[in-house]
């Protein structure tokens, strides 16, 4: 056989296969869902609107827990409060697991701690909580220095004197010095490259798996490698972010005094060398870059993404924003910075908070999760290593949990008494194992970023309110929100 033939009968071979697989392991108890084709799995079902989109129209067709398949890949797709919840919560063990994710998994090869799996994620997600504890995230401590860097975000802000501007830098930078304080001990200038870098580099690469691309990239990875594209700068970005840490972590090895860690990258060198010996370490040179590449990644793009969206709803309903300042004169007065001691006596502020999560939804379908062991779920059997979807989107739009879900309401996070109310479908940061790790500095800083900005400003459109679109550029990982511009009036 020539080349041509044996390739041919290769790529023949492998589409026969595929077939088979596919046909034999949905005879199971395989959630129901649409009939795949080789190579393509589902494609044609999904290719005419994003991701998001199109798996919440399967939902409807084959229910709130289906099979689709991505390209070659098998995910079950969860959707609706009661089966996610079901799923993350009452069976977190079993979903405990990280999905493949290749827009990630090309850089991260499953190391760090938001992709690892097995021994290797509880050690790292043990450990990191801890050290991120004692280095104040959820305490005083970290409160503190978010006011301070709140105090240079105003003063940034006031310096626009009134003139329209994009906030994407002007917010993250703020958002992601909280973030690199914890992980490289210090805050940078604002014009300092290393933050520029970091905040570019995070920004285009959000943008980009929240795309198309990105998209399509999560199904056929070895073939998009082939494709030129804008898929492709993500791993020049990463390239990037890699070698800005690893000369980090390289000065702080030369400074380094083990009786006193400075950072969260002093207290990993010290483990690392405490476990030198043992073979089985997880605490290992890459395993430091692609964890604090996780960190950077999830307190910056995250938390400035969700400023975003709320500064686009308080402008598109200045009564709302009117409200919110109305309680923050009443309750903190303009002497003094809104503590989170203040929060329990903000129910509105909490509850416009609350609200804006919700209707951002910013990581719409979570982070892909998988099965950890064969699992019997709402009547099927979901065989171990199965990937799983888990649609927040749908959860957090769940009519049975909102009463006007596709509105923007305050209300739906407070009481007969105007009294702050939780709701169990509030779930921007996920829920169960996987529940964000960086939750209580997130919920910090979304609150005091927040108030100290409308204690001292009004947010204003360049365009009449009714004209402002809050619906997302784009909803792959995240959901975007449309480039906007807003002056700042000072109050
Ligand atoms: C508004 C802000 C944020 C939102 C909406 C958010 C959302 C999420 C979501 C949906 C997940 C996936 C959970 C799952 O797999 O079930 C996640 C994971 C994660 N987040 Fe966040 N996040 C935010 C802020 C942060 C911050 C500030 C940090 C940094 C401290 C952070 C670090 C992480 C890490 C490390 C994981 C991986 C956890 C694991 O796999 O065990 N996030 N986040």
């Amino acid at each position: 056989m020539d080349g041509v033939t044996t390739a041919i009968f290769l790529l023949l071979l492998a589409i026969i296969c595929l077939s088979l697989t596919f046909t034999a392991s949905d005879k199971g108890q395989l959630p129901p869902g649409p009939k795949p084709l080789p190579i393509l799995g589902n494609l044609l079902q999904l290719r005419s609107q994003d991701l998001l989109t199109s798996l919440t129209k399967l939902s409807k067709e084959y229910g709130s827990v289906y099979t689709v398949y991505l390209g070659p890949r098998r995910v079950v797709v969860l959707s609706g409060y009661q089966t996610v919840k079901e799923a993350l919560v009452d069976k977190g063990e079993e979903f405990s697991g990280r999905g493949s994710y290749p827009v990630f998994f090309n850089f991260t090869k499953g190391n760090g701690l938001a992709f690892s799996n097995g021994d290797r994620w509880k050690v790292l997600r043990r450990w990191s909580i801890q050290i991120l504890r004692n280095f104040g995230m959820g305490k005083k401590s970290i409160e503190n220095q978010i006011l301070e860097e709140s105090s240079f975000l105003l003063e940034v802000l006031r310096n626009t004197e009134g003139k329209p501007f994009d906030p994407v830098f002007t917010l993250s930078r703020s958002v992601s010095n909280i973030i690199c304080s914890v992980i490289f001990g210090r805050r940078f200038d604002y014009e300092d490259d290393r933050l520029l870098t970091i905040i570019t580099f995070i920004n285009d690469n959000f943008k980009i798996m929240s795309s198309p691309w990105g998209e399509m990239y999560n199904i056929f990875p070895n073939l998009l490698d082939w494709v030129p594209g804008p898929h492709r700068r993500l791993f020049q970005n990463y390239a990037g972010m890699k070698d800005l840490i690893a000369r980090s972590i390289r000065e702080h090895q030369d400074s380094l005094d083990p009786n006193s860690p400075r950072d969260f990258i002093d207290c990993f060198l010290i483990k690392m060398a405490q476990e030198k010996q043992d073979p089985l370490s997880h605490f290992q040179m890459d395993t430091l870059l692609m964890t604090t590449h996780n960190l950077l990644f999830g307190g910056t793009e995250t938390v400035g993404t969700t400023l975003r969206h709320t500064f686009l709803i308080l402008m598109k309903y200045p009564k709302i924003q009117a409200r919110v300042q109305e309680e923050i004169d009443r309750v903190v007065g303009r002497s003094r910075s809104p503590t989170l001691e203040d929060r329990v006596s903000m129910p509105y502020t909490d509850a416009v908070i609350h609200e804006a999560q919700r209707f951002a939804d910013i990581v719409p379908m979570n982070l892909p999760h998988r099965v950890i062991r064969d699992t019997p779920f709402r009547g099927f059997l979901i065989p171990k290593d199965t990937d799983v979807i888990t649609l927040l989107n749908t959860v957090h739009y769940d009519p049975s949990q909102f009463k006007t879900p596709k509105e923007f309401n305050p209300e739906h996070f407070l009481d007969a008494n105007q009294s702050f109310k939780k709701s169990p479908a509030f779930m921007p940061f996920s829920a169960g194992r996987r529940l964000c790790l960086g939750e209580p500095l997130a919920r910090m800083e979304l609150f005091l970023f927040l108030s100290s900005i409308l204690q001292n400003f009004t947010l204003e459109p360049t365009v009449k309110p009714e004209d402002i679109d809050l619906t997302p550029i784009s909803s792959g990982l995240g959901k975007v929100p449309r480039p906007f511009q807003l002056s700042i009036r000072a109050r």
